[in-house]
């Protein structure tokens, strides 16, 4: 056995502490039956080797390290690539998150499809379908080559074995809940075993240079289940979000270390799988309703692009003594917020209404820019006027009632301009940016009171 020659020691599994001898309590963090045997590598001299990132010891200077083109994999999803940061990372670690069933393994099998065309090996290890499940989703996908190999495996030391033995470029682990290791005694999808298995697949990604996707699931909570843990071990996090019941999803970057976040990626569940969406604003602004009070276009900058989003508000006397308010795909603070400063500064009696605010299209946006839009929308609700449809607002409302500066404001006006609006309700100091745009007509404003004139 290899715990004769001594190259095994015990790890506690909360706190990473480490002992010679199996101990009941950690020493450590306190906690209980928490050691876990692990082995470690020896070298001739009896020495341990530390596992993991084996390079050369010596330090090396950034211009030494070279830097290959090709490091970048394209997935052949140009709205993945983009969250991404421009395509798979060699050796990177990746976590998709997403509640059941909003098409994190369809997304991933499309991903494998991609790729298995251009002739690199992917593996796709499944712990949650059989074979033949994965072959019938894979049937309304479309042709698979021969390059993507599957597996039905659920132990973590075989998956290691294989991918190791395979080397292929691109490995996708569906999910990380179900995997487990023999010497981790939890259960799968428990804490310990979620992070002993990101652990070992991060040293796969990283020492055999294999990017490797993980599906994880998220709780009610919106964290993936179990461990925050995964979060910072992995190099990127995306999130799927959106209405399961509508058919458009969101993929959101929340971490990447090799580009920007905010990035999100936009797609559509068809009968053959998730297309993408190249014009969300387009989308997002479909079944519009024509001449209602209460809605309103506003422009959100998410990443680099910038999205026109319809704001729905409603106003309405209350029938009870304690009014209702609800906000969906926003912050419901900022709501109560903006309709505080709203009673304050215009003078409005709103304390006897109830009011909903409502994101059009399932996406959830909470920047300070479409202020503006949300006011104007509860106002022209409550007011019961209808706002001209050819009009754009955007705008943080501070609690003074002043509207201040929004970053990137010619961009957005030119994306509403592509899309056939005429005129933009922007903050004043924003005009200088913005210039002059043929076929727009901009009203600069200083305060919500400015912008109410425009109603
Ligand atoms: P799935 O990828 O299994 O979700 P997850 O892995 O995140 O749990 O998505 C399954 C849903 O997508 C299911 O409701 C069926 C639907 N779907 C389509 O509408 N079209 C398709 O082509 C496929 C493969 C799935
Ligand atoms: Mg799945």
């Amino acid at each position: 056995m290899a715990s004769k020659n001594k190259s095994t020691v015990f790890f506690c599994q909360q706190c990473g502490y480490e002992s010679a001898k199996w101990q009941g309590q950690c020493p450590g963090c306190k906690s209980w039956n928490s050691f876990v045997e692990e082995p470690v590598k020896m070298t001739s001299s009896g020495k341990r080797l530390s596992v993991g990132l084996r390079e050369a010891a010596a330090p090396v200077s950034l211009s030494q390290i070279d830097l290959k083109e090709e490091d970048r994999l394209l997935t052949g999803i140009a709205e993945l690539d983009r969250v991404l940061g421009g395509g798979i990372v060699a050796g990177s670690l990746t976590l998709v998150g997403g509640d059941p069933g909003i098409g994190k393994s369809t997304l991933l099998l499309q991903v494998c499809r991609n790729l298995a065309s251009q002739d690199i090996p992917v593996l796709y290890i499944s712990g949650e379908e059989s074979l033949r499940q994965i072959r019938m989703r894979a049937e309304r996908i479309g042709e698979f080559s021969e390059s993507l190999q599957l597996l039905c495996e659920t132990s973590l030391d075989s998956i290691e074995t294989v991918v190791r033995a395979r080397k292929p470029r691109v490995a996708v682990i569906d999910s990380i809940q179900t995997m487990y290791r023999e010497e981790v005694g939890a259960a799968p999808g428990s804490v310990s075993q979620v992070r002993e298995s990101t652990n070992v697949l991060m040293q796969l990604a990283k020492v055999e240079g294999i990017s490797i996707f993980i599906v994880g699931h998220v709780t009610k909570e919106g964290t993936v289940a179990g461990p925050r843990v995964l979060e910072h071990m992995v190099d990127t996090v995306l999130y799927f979000e959106g209405d399961r019941h509508a058919s458009y999803r969101i993929l959101r970057g929340v971490k990447n270390r090799f580009g920007a976040t905010d990035e999100i990626g936009v797609f559509e569940m068809c009968a053959n799988g998730l297309m993408e969406v190249p014009n969300p604003s387009e989308y997002m602004l479909t079944g519009r309703p024509e001449g209602a009070s209460g809605s309103v276009v506003t422009c959100s900058m998410e990443g680099t692009r910038p999205i026109l989003i319809e704001i729905q508000a409603l106003v309405c006397q209350t029938n009870f003594g304690y009014p209702r308010r609800q906000a969906t795909g926003t912050d419901f603070n900022r709501v109560n917020l903006l309709m505080a400063v709203l009673e304050k500064r215009l003078g409005l009696q709103m304390s006897n209404c109830d009011a909903y605010v409502n994101i059009a299209g399932g996406i959830r946006i909470t920047e300070p820019a479409m202020d503006l839009g949300i006011a104007l929308a509860v106002i022209s609700s409550f007011r019961n006027i209808p706002l001209d449809e050819g009009l754009i607002v955007f705008g943080e409302i501070g609690l003074s009632g002043e509207v201040r500066a929004v970053s990137q404001a010619k961009q957005r006006v030119l994306e509403a301009k592509k899309l056939g609006f005429t005129s933009c309700i922007l903050p004043q100091v924003c005009l200088k940016d913005v210039g002059s745009v043929e076929g727009m007509r901009l009203f600069g404003v200083r305060g919500v009171s400015d912008a109410m004139q425009y109603l």
